[in-house]
């Protein structure tokens, strides 16, 4: 089969158990079912190396976790954090970057250690190196065990776009002008969103051991429907999440809505 890979790197293990699908009625029960799967994961390895998403779909887990942490002592003080992605240009403390977004939705609420928390730098001078420094960090540190995704509505994991070839590891990207309209709700105008950002690969994000894809609302029904029922292809780059080993797929009813299996 020919999955549009350029140099035949042999990034997808060819035995597949299939995706795990668990339909909720709607957001609330998905974040919750979410947020137990992580505090397992958390509660068998409690030194769990632990990648993370922004954007709109993770925060009621987070909501969750937080409140687990508080009232059932959730500890998350051996756990290491890896970010997907950041803006380019955007530093740190910019209310739009992605790392200020974590620390105001989650880190600044749990007992993560700062020492452990790893988000890619918008404001890198070389994205290039950035990059690889990023990825033997994520070695050193064992791999990533449980990666948390939501998807775009052009089916991107990440930030990496229809097109992005699926063996890429963390680089730089040019945003989708759909991308680009779908955040442009966080920035006052669309002109301010970032057109330029910094993300894990596709092949990158695959090694995760296991992945958590959380998808809500009727406006990511295609991307659903195409990422797990379609073609595996660069043009959705989360359709090659269908050769991972372990991978558990959360949606509400309206983002499951374009399925056309029983699951
Ligand atoms: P969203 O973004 O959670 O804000 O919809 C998801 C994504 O782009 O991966």
């Amino acid at each position: 089969m020919n999955f549009g890979i350029s140099n035949g790197v042999n990034y997808i293990r060819q035995t597949s158990n299939g995706m795990k699908i668990i339909i909720k009625n709607n957001y609330d029960e998905l974040s919750k079912e979410a947020a137990n799967i992580i505090k397992e994961e958390i509660q068998k390895k409690p030194n769990l190396v632990l990648g993370l998403a922004t954007g709109s779909t993770p925060i009621g887990c987070y909501k969750e976790l937080i409140r687990m942490h508080k009232e059932e002592r959730l500890d998350f003080s051996q756990v290491t954090t890896f970010n997907l992605d950041e803006y380019i240009g955007l530093p740190a403390n910019h209310p739009q970057s992605y790392n200020f977004f974590m620390y105001e939705n989650f880190f600044n609420s749990i007992n993560v250690s700062s020492n452990n928390i790893y988000i890619p730098d918008g404001m890198a001078e070389n994205v290039e190196e950035f990059s690889k420094e990023y990825e033997k960090k994520i070695k050193e540190a064992g791999g990533i065990d449980l990666q948390l995704l939501g998807i775009g509505s052009d089916g991107h994991i990440g930030f990496n776009e229809p097109g992005t070839p699926l063996d890429s590891r963390t680089h730089l990207v040019n945003l989708a002008v759909s991308t680009i309209k779908d955040n442009s709700r966080f920035f006052e105008k669309e002109e301010d969103v970032p057109r330029s950002a910094i993300t894990m690969g596709v092949q990158t994000i695959f090694e995760a051991k296991k992945i958590l894809l959380l998808a809500s609302g009727e406006n990511k029904a295609e991307a659903v429907a195409k990422f797990i029922e379609g073609p595996i292809t660069p043009q959705i780059t989360a359709s090659v999440l269908q050769k991972h080993l372990d991978t558990i797929v959360i949606l509400d009813k309206a983002a499951a809505s374009k399925l056309k299996g029983k699951y």
